[in-house]
This record gives structure tokens, sequence and C-alpha cells, in this order.
């Protein structure tokens, strides 16, 4: 049952909402009532700027290292996928906020960036190139999660992590549902203005 404890302890780990915690701590602001509302850096940088957001992100990033870590260092590649996915799963129901958190992509960054690096890598060359190119956060993000999936196949990632690459790209882009309604409407925010 060692295997369900860790799953469990990367669920919390993943709950930790540090984009929340720093906002309160060095911002005296509820982060949910601020900007798009959404429990994260992208949101904490819009609100209180980057010597807060950078912190979160960071904070929310390593959530998703040390989880992967956890698992692979006591199971394998099967535990670390399975302990990657609950503390992504943490950070967008975390059980700390009444299961109303992120979007995943710090996290989920984190989890990928231990667990295949060479995908990460790119991954990071599309998330940012987009943001450059567009402007939007959101379609950094959304692209990437989109990307995830077909990066690990052709890299020719393990079964455990295609699974979890498909995951993490539901679920960050299922969590994205109201910045897709906004990007088609024109309404969202760009990077650097309010929302
Ligand atoms: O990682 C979250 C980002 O893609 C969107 O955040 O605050 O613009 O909804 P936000």
């Amino acid at each position: 049952m060692q295997e369900a404890g860790l799953i469990i302890l990367s669920y919390i780990l993943g709950s930790i909402p540090f984009s929340y915690l720093f906002s309160r701590l060095w911002g005296g602001v509820d982060i949910r009532k601020r900007g798009s509302g959404n429990v994260g850096a992208t949101n904490v940088l819009r609100t209180l700027g980057l010597k807060v957001a950078l912190p979160a992100f960071i904070g929310d990033f390593l959530k998703g290292v040390l989880a992967a870590f956890l698992g692979l260092k006591w199971g394998g590649e099967v535990l670390a996928s399975a302990c990657a996915m609950a503390a992504v799963i943490g950070h967008c129901y975390p059980i700390f906020l009444g299961f109303r958190g992120g979007k995943g992509v710090a996290t989920a960054g984190g989890a990928v960036l231990f667990l295949m690096p060479d995908v990460l890598g790119l991954l990071a060359l599309v998330f940012v190139g987009v943001i450059f190119m567009f402007r939007y956060v959101s379609l950094g993000s959304i692209t990437a999660a989109l990307v995830l999936p077909v990066l690990a196949y052709f890299m020719g990632k393990p079964q455990s992590f295609m699974v979890l690459s498909m995951v993490l790209a539901v679920l960050v882009i299922y969590k994205h549902r109201e910045n897709i309604e906004r990007l088609l409407s024109g309404k969202e925010p760009k990077i650097g203005e309010k929302a």
C-alpha cells in the first residue's frame, strides 16, 4: 500500500496553493477575487507582478518535480506517472481551497521536466513561442498541452508516460475552457494586461 500512500501524498502536495499563499502573504490579496480569478502564476503576475508571480510559479512547478521524483524513486515509471497526475489534480482541485484551484500548467511542467526533460525542452519552446507571437499565456498553455502527447509519442516515451501526457493534456485544456471562450470572443487579456 506504499503506492497508494505516495499517490495520496502527491495529491496533498499538489494541493498546496502557492499562488494563493504568496499572494496573501506578500500582496495581501485573495488571488481568487482578482484578475481571472485563477489560482495560478499568470494571474499573480497580472495582479501583483513578477516578484510574487515568480516564487508562485517556482512553488507550483516544484510540486510536480517532487511528486514525479517520489514516484520514480519508490516505484518506477508507472508510479511516477500516477504521482505526477495526482499532484496536477491536487493543484487543479486542491483539498485546501474547497477543490477550486489552478489550471495545472506549472505543476504539469515540473513533472514533465523531471520525467521527460527532452520533451519539456521542446514544449517550453512552443509555449514561449506562442506567447511571444500572440501575447496570450493561455494560448501558449493550450498549445503546449495539445503538443505534449504528440511529442511524447514521437520521442518514443514509455506507455505510462504516454498515458500521463494524454491525461495532463485533457485536464489542462479542460481547465482552460473559460479562456477558450474568451479567446474566441476576443476578450482574453494579453500578457501584461488587466483581466
Ligand atoms: O497557466 C494558466 C494560464 O494559461 C492562464 O491563466 O489567469 O490567464 O486564466 P489565466
